[in-house]
């Protein structure tokens, strides 16, 4: 099979990894890929959001499968205009991904289908969003409906910092569009958790769970991020959580999103709030979290592109999932400055060697090659991964693998991993 992979970051080197140790693939082709993807696929040129440009090569090149990572070109309708073009495809229509793009979309479903999740209301009236702020009163979370890089949450301890919110999004215009429609939720407590499953528009197929890192600081403090690191499994995440999430939250959202006529087929990513052994949707996302892929392509025990050939053609009912037994955990190296402005083009070296610690990979994010060297250019730059027997050894060969490589403009957290390392210690 000839397979394209759209995409450019650290979750794509993941998935082209895993693709590329398929016995059905080809070839394989990524747009437009990064340095690291470069060794493992022909990158080519063009932007994973230029769905024209995208559907064209896939015609030209008569590629049979196309793979999408990130949900921006899922959200333009990349996977429509591909199947209408009659080629299959991973990743979910338009309308199916609005469970991404519109929070407000996906809380109007998830209450239609009574998925457990925080109580809410919508909002295009700022004079009702700040009446309802006052009723409800503090803690309380207020969002962007719309899509905003991951910034559009406003966590408010106080009532004053939600009408302040309010007015960053409604007024000021802080999030331009995203913010024309806001949500207002219950501010939940509990253990954060992502938990992944595979759909086809009518089956899903439990993956995994994993534990993101999203503060930029050890500690889990300063502001937020895309990920500093995961590991998976996740603890918290106990089979009978995994039960829950499937049942409660997973299933009815596939069966809801069927009924409006928008059946998800895909991966549907849960971002959970844990307590007490009791799950609750946070949010959906309608692709792999990034950098969660990268721990679960190191542990899934199968054939990639079988499963998500599968997936894309309603047969997930004929799949079976085997995953390795050990845990893995990524650390990410981002450029100094992140999540605010970074330098571009400093030379990372000592990659080699870092890859040669014991159960250790690094896959590159913002990366690209040039005259013999490897630059970085993006934030997150690299996740450094390692599998091992417990959290404590895959923690450790990561960090050893980290030292390896010489980058003084690069940084990353010392501390992932800390909350099931401190689990394991206790046990
Ligand atoms: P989101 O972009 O929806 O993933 O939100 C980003 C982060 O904000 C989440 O990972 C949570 O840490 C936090 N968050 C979002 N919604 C809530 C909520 N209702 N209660 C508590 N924390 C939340
Ligand atoms: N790591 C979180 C995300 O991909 O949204």
């Amino acid at each position: 099979m000839k397979v394209l992979l759209v995409g450019s970051g650290g979750r794509e080197h993941a998935l082209a990894w895993k693709l590329k140790q398929s016995s059905k693939l080809s070839k394989l082709y990524c747009a437009p890929g990064n340095a690291g993807i470069a060794h493992l696929a022909e990158c080519v040129a063009i932007g994973s959001e230029d769905v024209a440009a995208i559907v064209r090569f896939a015609q030209e090149n008569a590629i049979d499968f196309v793979v999408v990572g990130p949900e921006a070109p899922l959200t333009l309708g990349l996977a429509d205009r591909l199947r209408e073009a009659g080629i299959p495809t991973f990743g979910p229509s338009a309308s199916a991904a609005r469970l991404e793009g519109s929070k407000a979309f996906m809380k109007d479903m998830a209450a239609r289908m009574n998925i457990p999740t925080a109580w809410y209301q919508n909002f295009t009236d700022i004079t009702k969003a700040k009446a309802f702020v006052r009723e409800k009163g503090a803690p309380i979370v207020i969002k962007t409906s719309g899509l905003a890089a991951g910034k559009g949450v406003i966590l408010c301890q106080t009532v004053e910092e939600a009408l302040e919110a309010v007015e960053l999004m409604m007024v000021k215009r802080e999030f331009g569009d995203a913010g024309s429609e806001i949500v207002i939720e219950e501010f939940l407590t509990g253990e954060e958790a992502s938990y992944f499953a595979l759909c086809d528009g009518k089956n899903a197929l439990a993956m995994a769970a994993a534990q993101d890192h999203k503060a930029v600081g050890d500690g889990d403090t300063g502001p937020n991020t895309g990920g500093m690191g995961a590991y998976s499994p996740a603890p918290v995440v106990t089979p009978e959580v995994e039960a829950k999430i499937m049942e409660r939250i997973v299933k009815p959202a596939v069966q809801g999103m069927a009924e409006l006529g928008a059946p998800f087929a895909g991966v549907l990513f849960a971002g959970l709030m844990i307590k007490d052994g009791e799950p609750k949707l946070i949010e959906f996302n309608v692709r792999f979290g990034d950098p969660e892929c990268q721990v679960l392509m190191s542990r899934l025990d199968g054939d990639l592109l079988e499963i998500l050939f599968a997936a894309a053609t309603g047969r997930l009912d004929q799949v079976k999932l085997g995953w390795k037994p050990e845990t893995a955990l990524v650390v990410v190296m981002a450029a100094a400055g992140y999540p605010g402005s970074y330098k571009k083009g400093t030379v990372i070296e000592g990659l080699d060697e870092a890859g040669h610690v014991e159960g250790a990979i690094i896959f590159h994010a913002g990366t690209k090659a040039q005259d013999g060297q490897i630059l970085a250019n993006g934030g997150r730059v690299l996740g450094v991964t390692a599998t091992g027997s417990s959290v404590k050894q895959a923690q450790a060969r990561a960090y050893q693998s980290v030292e390896r490589i010489r980058w003084p403009e690069g940084f990353c957290r010392r501390d992932i991993g800390w909350r099931a390392v401190a689990r394991e210690t206790q046990s």
